[in-house]
């Protein structure tokens, strides 16, 4: 028998498990890297995902998952910040476009919808108006990328949780508040298969070692029964694994060191960098005031209650007279309608709980946003319109508001002070999007006082 083999066993063990172990603490990081990238690249502008996927498209060949996997970036790119599959969102929900309209007709729409509701088509008219006449946008997308879509959309109808819903950002904000319903479904399945991959990785990995560990005692014990061994294979046989050796060695204590100070380091910087972030912030409101009926079910416009936001810096919280206008008749004998009398009787205001914060140093306007940027509420609220109860969509760090200034390009249609900057900028360097940031939205001078 070759002794050195036999040496080697606890070492391979040794080597085995630390293998294991830092497999499991880079992993670990690697997870919340990403997560970190996603939260990043919050920016769900039509740029975005474009690029990529344009790329994409060619490659796609006859071949269907290349088709669905094109699709799905061209989807998440352009599309999801207003559509879901199996759900609405801004749009209508996807699922079933394939039955309702021919794809003679789903081409031309996703090109320019408002050409084809000018045009008095029936059925463009008729959703035209049941969406509240939100123009859709138009996409330069070829006839092949829509077909990719379609064949994502396809692929997706019924799958539960896989609502894609508003961007891919939606999973990510689930999966750090847990609380959002349907939204991260897809992100946090994907989430639970790691962990049980990880469990099952664990548990071979000690039937493993304990096999091992059999198959070295047995081969010992066999050894023990022969008389033909030389002295130095009897010393290594009888040789115990020295544990304080491998405790006084100083190699072993600085990998341990040197692991431990890194792991400290690591969740030091992370707990900092959490610091005021409240993303996923969702206390619970004095009366059950639940949007999802409210601005969903009845379809009340947001601008009905937060009367400012289209106005003003601040988007204004309702007060209970604004209530009033429904509830003076509507659902009088409900314990939390009374609430709103109770507060009108008292003349105090009802003490709602803010949810969205951003320190007093950093200036941000709503008006800006919605009037002239012409921004969806969604965008950077999330489907408000599904909540029960309001929690915080987006990040709202200065990495948030800068990635999207650097993507957004701005709305310049119909507004004669962009006119000649339009101007200036094509001719300084032309093809080149004319951002926010090209317009100086990245000066820090524009968001801090
Ligand atoms: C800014 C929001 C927005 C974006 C982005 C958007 N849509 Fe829409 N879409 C709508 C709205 C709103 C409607 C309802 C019709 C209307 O009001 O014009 C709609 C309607 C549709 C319909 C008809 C649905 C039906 O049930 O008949 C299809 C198909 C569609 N969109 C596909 C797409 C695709 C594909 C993309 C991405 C390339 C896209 N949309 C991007 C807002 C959007
Ligand atoms: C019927 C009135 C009403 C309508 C319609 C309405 N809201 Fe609200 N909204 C409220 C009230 C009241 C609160 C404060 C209580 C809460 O957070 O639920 C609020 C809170 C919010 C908040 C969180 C504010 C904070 O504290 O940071 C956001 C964001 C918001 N609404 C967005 C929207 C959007 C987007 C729409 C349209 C899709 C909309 N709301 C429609 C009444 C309304
Ligand atoms: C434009 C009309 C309108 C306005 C404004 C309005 N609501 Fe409502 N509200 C409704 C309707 C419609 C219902 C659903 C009634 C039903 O289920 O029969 C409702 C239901 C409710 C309910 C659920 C009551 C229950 O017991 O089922 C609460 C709570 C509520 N509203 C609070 C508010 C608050 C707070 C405000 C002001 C911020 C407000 N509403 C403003 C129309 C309105
Ligand atoms: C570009 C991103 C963006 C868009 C688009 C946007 N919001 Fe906001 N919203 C914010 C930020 C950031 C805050 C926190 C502001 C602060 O703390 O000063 C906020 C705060 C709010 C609040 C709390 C009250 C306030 O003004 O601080 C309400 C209500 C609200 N938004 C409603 C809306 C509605 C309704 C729309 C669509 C008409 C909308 N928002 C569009 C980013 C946005
Ligand atoms: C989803 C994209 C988006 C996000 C997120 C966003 N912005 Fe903006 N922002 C815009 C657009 C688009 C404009 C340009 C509007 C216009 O003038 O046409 C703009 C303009 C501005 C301006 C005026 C810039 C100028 O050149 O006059 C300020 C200030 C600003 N944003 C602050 C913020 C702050 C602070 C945040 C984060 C809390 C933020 N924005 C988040 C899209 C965004
Ligand atoms: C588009 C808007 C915007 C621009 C441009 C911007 N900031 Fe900020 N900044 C913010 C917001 C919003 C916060 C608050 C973020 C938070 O609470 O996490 C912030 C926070 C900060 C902070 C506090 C540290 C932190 O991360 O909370 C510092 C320091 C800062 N900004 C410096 C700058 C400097 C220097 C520039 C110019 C190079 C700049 N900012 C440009 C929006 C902006």
């Amino acid at each position: 028998m070759n002794s050195n083999r036999l040496r080697s066993l606890p070492h391979l063990l040794l080597a085995l498990f630390l293998t294991f172990a830092g497999a499991q603490r880079v992993s670990a990081q690697d997870a919340t890297a990403n997560a970190d990238v996603k939260k990043e690249g919050v920016t769900p502008g039509a740029t975005a995902g474009a690029t990529p996927a344009t790329a994409a498209a060619p490659a796609a060949g006859g071949a269907d998952a290349a088709a669905i996997a094109a699709g799905d970036a061209l989807f998440k790119g352009n599309c999801a910040q207003c559509h879901a599959v199996n759900e609405q969102v801004v749009g209508p929900a996807l699922a079933g476009i394939t039955k309702r309209r021919p794809i003679s007709w789903l081409i031309p729409w996703i090109k320019n919808s408002s050409k084809m509701v000018a045009s008095g088509d029936e059925y463009a008219v008729n959703i035209y108006n049941k969406f509240n006449k939100q123009q859709m946008p138009s996409f330069a997308l070829s006839d092949k990328e829509i077909t990719s879509i379609i064949a994502y959309v396809t692929s997706q109808e019924g799958a539960p949780g896989v609502a894609a819903n508003a961007g891919p950002t939606a999973g990510n904000a689930a999966a750090t508040d847990g609380k959002a319903d349907a939204a991260g479904g897809a992100e946090a399945g994907a989430g639970k298969y790691v962990d049980i991959l990880l469990i099952v990785l664990v548990v071979v990995l000690i039937v493993l070692v304990v096999t091992l560990v059999i198959i070295g005692n047995l081969m010992k014990d066999v050894l023990r029964g022969r008389k033909d061994l030389d002295g130095r294979d009897v010393e290594i046989l009888e040789q115990r694994f020295d544990w304080g050796k491998l405790y006084r060695s100083p190699v072993m204590r600085g990998i341990v060191g040197t692991v431990f100070a890194l792991v400290l380091l690591y969740e030091g910087v992370q707990s900092v960098m959490a610091v005021g972030l409240t993303q996923g912030y969702q206390p619970t409101q004095p009366i059950a005031f639940s949007h999802k009926l409210h601005a969903g079910e009845h379809q009340i416009n947001c601008a009905y209650c937060h009367t400012s936001v289209y106005k003003s810096k601040s988007a204004n919280i309702p007060s209970a007279n604004i209530c009033m206008n429904c509830h003076s008749q509507i659902k009088t004998e409900s314990p939390e309608i009374k609430k709103i009398y109770r507060a009108i009787e008292r003349k105090q205001p009802i003490q709602w709980v803010r949810i969205h914060n951003l320190p007093d140093f950093a200036y941000f306007n709503h008006s800006q946003h919605t009037q002239v940027g012409g921004l969806q509420c969604q965008t950077c609220h999330g489907p408000i319109q599904n909540m029960e109860v309001v929690y915080q969509y987006s990040a709202l760090t200065m990495g948030w508001c800068i990635n999207c200034h650097r993507e957004m390009p701005l709305n310049t249609k119909d507004n004669k002070y962009y006119d000649n900057l339009v101007k200036l900028h094509n001719t300084k360097n032309a093809g080149a999007p004319f951002t926010v940031s090209s317009n100086g939205g990245t000066e820090c001078s524009k968001c801090h006082y």
